[in-house]
């Protein structure tokens, strides 16, 4: 019998459907010489019958997750970098307009996306609890407060500066069990006619590229506009828009108001239609998604310890928070993925939570020369190979998993 829960939203009955295993934190990337007890937990997904939020059957608590040393700096990539800057000139553009317009973004991080709203002059307020990314942002000249938003911050918040005509967040709504809270915080601090606008992985295309690595203990929830539209309603707000976005393996962008404030755009009624077809609402959906992801661990093993026994030199690239999904639930260790290839220095010289592999910079990997390397970071492909094109060149190749197990 699987196990179930009641929903983090709406207290419904939530079906496990899939079990990755034994899981460490997935961006504690550790010191060779470290000697503490590492931190596992166990990554179970389920589905609520009552609103179709996807979501872990277990909570990581916070503090754990995201601290002074949290590794992930969104600015490492220079798609993402231009991603948010178009995204801060939209927002300027259509919602920023009035006079003395004020912006705040939950998950700021290295302020990828602020520091060009900041450039404009736009008043802002960055709220990131990760005190070493916050404190990039700030030396940008930023805005942050070192925090994690909830409904006593946003309540501070909105004493302090006045109502904000947005509220955004990219890779973080997603991050956060308590949106209970987090939505009497919006309450509290959007304006008259404010939009509360988030983009997060989009459960319908995990499904349809099995890319089950978007699972691990930040991404608490993954979800649909079904499940955002029920969860809107329930804290007094409609879902208006949505947007798909070619970021990050495919997200969705929601826009949300105040009920009545704002007429929904046909986009909401497609997109819900089009996950009731694909049966995104269902614990069969679901059950089938988890046959797919074992089978996907079954060839990738498969091919790892067949390039293992042919004496083939095989090292990952990209040192993913995903990836220790992968790693941990296909039990991936340094004997099969000699090292990671990532051009993060918070995670260099480190190991990979969990399944030990080190951690080295790029210069390492062309130096190396390796047979094969597995793209964990698959979404990044593009830049990452056209980075790496002499890696091709001398005869090395990559080897995918999302959608399926290949090598190009
Ligand atoms: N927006 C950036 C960062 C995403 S990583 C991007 O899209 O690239 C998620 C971020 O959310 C981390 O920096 C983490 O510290 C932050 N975070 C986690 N919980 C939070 C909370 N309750 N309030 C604000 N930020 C939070
Ligand atoms: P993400 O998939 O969560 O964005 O993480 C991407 C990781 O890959 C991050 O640790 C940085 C790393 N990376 C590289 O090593 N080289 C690159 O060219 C890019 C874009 C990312
Ligand atoms: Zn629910």
């Amino acid at each position: 019998m699987n196990a179930t829960t009641s929903c983090r939203v709406c207290r419904g009955p939530v079906e496990e459907f899939l079990d990755l295993g034994r899981q460490p934190l997935s961006d504690a990337f550790r010191l060779p010489d470290a000697d503490d007890d590492e931190f596992f937990y166990d990554l179970r997904v389920g589905l609520c019958g009552s609103c179709s939020m996807v979501q872990l059957m277990r909570e990581v608590p916070r503090e754990r997750m995201f601290h002074a040393d949290y590794p992930y700096h969104s600015s490492g990539s220079r798609l993402m970098r231009e991603h948010f800057e178009a995204t801060a000139e939209r927002l300027a553009r259509t919602e920023l307009t009035g006079p003395d317009p004020f912006v705040v973004e939950i998950g700021c991080n290295d302020g990828i996306m602020l520091h060009a709203l900041a450039e404009r002059g736009i008043r802002h307020l960055g709220v990131e609890p990760s005190a070493g990314v916050a404190r990039v942002a700030a030396e940008r000249g930023i805005d942050v407060r070192i925090d994690f938003f909830e409904e006593a911050t946003a309540l501070d918040i909105a004493a302090t500066h006045g109502p904000a005509d947005v509220i955004y967040a990219a890779n973080t709504i997603c991050h956060i069990p308590y949106l209970d809270s987090v939505f009497r915080g919006v309450d509290a601090l959007l304006g008259p006619g404010g939009v509360f606008v988030f983009e997060d992985p989009y459960w319908g295309d995990i499904v349809e590229q099995v890319s089950f690595d978007q699972i691990y203990d930040e991404h608490f929830y993954l979800f649909t506009a079904r499940s955002v539209q029920a969860m809107a309603r329930r804290f007094g707000f409609d879902l208006v828009d949505v947007a798909a976005l070619p970021v990050h393996g495919g997200e969705i962008r929601y826009s949300l108001a105040r009920i009545g404030e704002r007429t929904p755009s046909g986009a909401v009624a497609a997109l819900i239609a089009t996950e009731r077809e694909r049966g995104l609402d269902r614990s069969a959906t679901a059950r089938r998604f988890a046959a797919r992801v074992h089978r996907v661990r079954d060839d990738l093993v498969t091919l790892l310890r067949d390039l293992r026994a042919q004496g083939r030199r095989v090292v990952g690239y990209g040192a993913t928070a995903k990836s220790a999904t992968v790693a941990n639930f296909c039990g991936l260790g340094p004997d099969l993925i000699t090292f990671v290839s990532d051009t993060t220095p918070a995670k260099q010289g480190r190991l990979t939570p969990g399944s030990h592999i080190p951690v080295v910079g790029p210069g390492d990997f062309r130096t190396a020369r390796p047979d094969y390397a597995v793209l964990f970071a698959w979404n990044h492909a593009e830049e990452i190979m056209a980075q790496e094109d002499g890696f091709r060149a001398g005869g090395g190749r990559w080897i995918r998993y999302v959608p399926d197990v290949q090598t190009v």
